[in-house]
This record gives structure tokens, C-alpha cells and sequence, in this order.
């Protein structure tokens, strides 16, 4: 198992698939490497891709503000992506892409050991759940997997899209920090 900086190093000069040719930079993820609260989303759009930050544009905006409305600063949290580097057109990371990228985050997960992982859509689902795991079929209920609990909902770029999902976004992201804070007190 690798150490941070170490780890750090090696995802930043990956060329384990084709994105790295295309990427700007690396988005290795950031936060509280101790958090007992771990997000994961899909993989880099534009603004992550320009700045080497995990969900710093609309998507990413909309997160921060939900967490700050609960009492959670994004420096508590652990956020990252499932692959480190943009899809081009921001297309939906392939099963080979995610293959290559996997182990980074796996390693991430290893180090910081957060209690609560909430998976942020359905590629995030499917990489940390499972293959068939199905976002609309599963979000809102959690699921244990290797001693964490597991939050599957919507990424929120989809409530950028469809409104209707706000609600139940909101909800699932209630329901990961209320157990979050629960634990904390433990
Ligand atoms: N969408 C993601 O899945 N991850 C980011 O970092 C930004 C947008």
C-alpha cells in the first residue's frame, strides 16, 4: 500500500490510459485526508481540468452549498472522482478508462478509511457498488459494504438538468451527514 505522497506522485504522472494525452492536468482529489465523510463523483469536467480540483465548477458549487447549509465544510470532507482525468466532451468515463484509473481511488479509500462514502451518480455507483447497480433504483437506502456505509445519489449535475431531483438529492444528503454526525459523537 502506498503512502500519500507517494501515492500522490504516481497518480500525477499517469499515463495508465488514453485521457492522459488529452487531459490538462491530473484532478487527484483533496480534502481531510482523516475525514470520516468521503464524496466521489465521476471524473473532471472543464473547470476541474483547468484548475486540478475536484468539483470546483457548477456541479461542484451546488455540493459545497448543500454541505454548507448542513454544517459541513467542504475542508472536512475527502472529495474525488472515480477517473482522475477529463473525458473529452465530458463523455461518461469507459469501462477501460475506469479500469485504468480504479486503483487510485482505491488507495485513496484505503488511506483515509471514511466511514461514510457517499457515491455521487451512477458511474461512481457503479465502480464503487457495483456493475449493475442502478442510481434510480438504489439512491436514498444505504448499503455496507466492507465496514462502510454507502450513499448512493444523484450527481449533482443532474439536478442541474432536472429539477425534479433536487428533493431527493437534498434528502439522500441529509441522511449521509446526520449519520455522519452520529458517528463523530461515537
Ligand atoms: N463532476 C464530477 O463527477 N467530478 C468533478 O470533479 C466535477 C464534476
Amino acid at each position: 500500500m502506498y503512502h500519500w505522497q507517494e501515492l500522490y506522485d504516481h497518480c500525477m504522472a499517469c499515463e495508465n490510459c488514453d485521457l492522459s494525452k488529452t487531459r490538462n492536468t491530473v484532478v487527484f482529489g483533496e480534502g481531510n485526508l482523516h475525514a470520516g465523510l468521503m464524496f466521489i463523483g465521476e471524473g473532471p469536467g472543464a473547470d476541474e481540468d483547468r484548475t486540478g480540483r475536484p468539483f470546483v465548477g457548477r456541479a461542484g458549487q451546488l455540493l459545497e452549498k448543500g454541505l454548507e447549509a448542513l454544517g459541513v465544510s467542504r475542508d472536512e470532507v475527502y472529495i474525488a472522482n472515480v477517473v482522475k482525468c477529463r473525458p473529452p466532451n465530458n463523455r461518461v468515463p469507459e469501462d477501460a478508462e475506469g479500469d485504468a484509473c480504479i486503483g487510485w481511488l482505491r488507495n485513496q479509500v484505503a488511506l483515509i478509511r471514511p466511514k461514510i462514502i457517499v457515491c455521487l451518480g451512477s458511474t461512481s455507483l457503479k465502480w464503487v457498488v457495483s456493475r449493475d447497480a442502478r442510481i434510480t433504483k438504489i439512491r436514498g437506502e444505504w448499503i455496507e459494504k466492507n465496514g462502510v456505509f454507502i450513499m448512493p445519489t444523484y450527481h449533482p449535475a443532474a439536478l442541474l438538468r432536472d429539477e425534479s431531483k433536487k428533493m431527493p438529492f437534498w434528502h439522500d444528503l441529509k441522511k449521509a451527514v446526520k449519520k455522519y454526525k452520529e458517528l463523530l459523537d461515537e
